[in-house]
């Protein structure tokens, strides 16, 4: 077995611990961040090692705003991991997107406002390209997962991230709509750009939990509505990864570990002293 965990898993809402794990460790990291959001679990899963996060924490204490979104990735970057998937709960804002349904979506619109949303700063200036913000290779490999572990997945999708912690309103969602947006969540931004800034590859199984509040039959979003879908979900987004660790080749041939080649735009021979 390989001694370097091949994937990271970032839980979301309702997915606070991986029980399909075996011979788990559990370890704390610190980062120049500060504290990831939960210790990091490690353990096998069809003998390989992954490592998993509980984004807001272990009985989730943390807002999409507080989470420190920054030390998160840095955490994983450090255990020496290559692909991270980024588990969350969405609303939908079309039809054929159902509670229920899991998303593979391929684009992002970052509506976010008070969040850290970069690696680098005092003096180091960087400028990463994200016209593709998720890791093509891993968002096929993760959608041909889910369909092997038995959802209605779709892939594609233009993912909205707004600040929260509060719903949408209808005027918002109703706009969102009319731009072609098909879900709405709380935290694929900034954790998209930042591990694209680590140079990981990461893409995110969104589980499509309310229809956000613009349907004119279906009750408007409630917590107990997201994690009641959530929790109907749990078994299903395991065994999904655990299909991922099993069709996962030895190197990703993507562009995301290369991400920085040409982003630094400082000259270090100018940066003051
Ligand atoms: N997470 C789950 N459902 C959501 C919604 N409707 N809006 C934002 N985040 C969500």
């Amino acid at each position: 077995m390989n001694n370097r965990p091949i994937l990271g898993i970032i839980g979301g809402s309702g997915l606070y611990e991986f029980t399909a794990l075996k011979d788990v460790e559990t370890i704390e990291i610190d980062t120049p961040f500060g504290k990831p959001s939960s210790p990091i679990v490690i353990g096998t899963l069809s003998g390989n090692k992954v490592a998993f996060l509980a984004r807001h924490g272990i009985g989730h204490f943390l807002s999409p705003t507080e989470v420190n979104y920054r030390a998160n990735i840095f955490a994983f970057k450090k255990l020496g991991i290559q692909c991270l998937i980024g588990i969350s709960a969405c609303g939908s804002l079309r039809e054929d997107y159902a509670p229920g349904h899991i998303v593979v979506p391929d684009q992002l619109v970052d509506n976010t406002k008070d969040r850290a949303r970069t690696f680098f700063t005092d003096g180091l200036v960087v400028h990463v390209g994200v016209a593709e913000p998720f890791c093509p290779e891993l968002s096929r490999l993760l959608y041909s997962a889910v369909a092997e572990a038995g959802a209605t997945v779709h892939s594609g999708g233009t993912l909205i991230t707004i600040e929260g912690p509060r719903f949408s309103t209808k005027a918002e969602s109703n706009m969102y709509r009319s731009e072609g947006i098909s879900l709405v969540g709380m935290t694929a931004c900034p954790e998209a750009f930042l591990a694209r800034e680590a140079e990981l590859c990461y893409t995110t199984m969104a589980h499509v939990t309310d229809y956000d509040v613009w349907h004119v039959t279906e009750e408007p979003v409630s917590v107990d509505m997201v994690v009641r879908t959530l929790a109907k979900n749990t078994q299903m987004a395991q065994l999904a990864i655990q299909k991922l660790v099993e069709i996962m080749p030895e190197e990703m041939t993507c562009s995301c570990s290369n991400a920085l080649a040409n982003a630094i735009i400082t000259r270090p021979e100018c940066v003051p002293p």
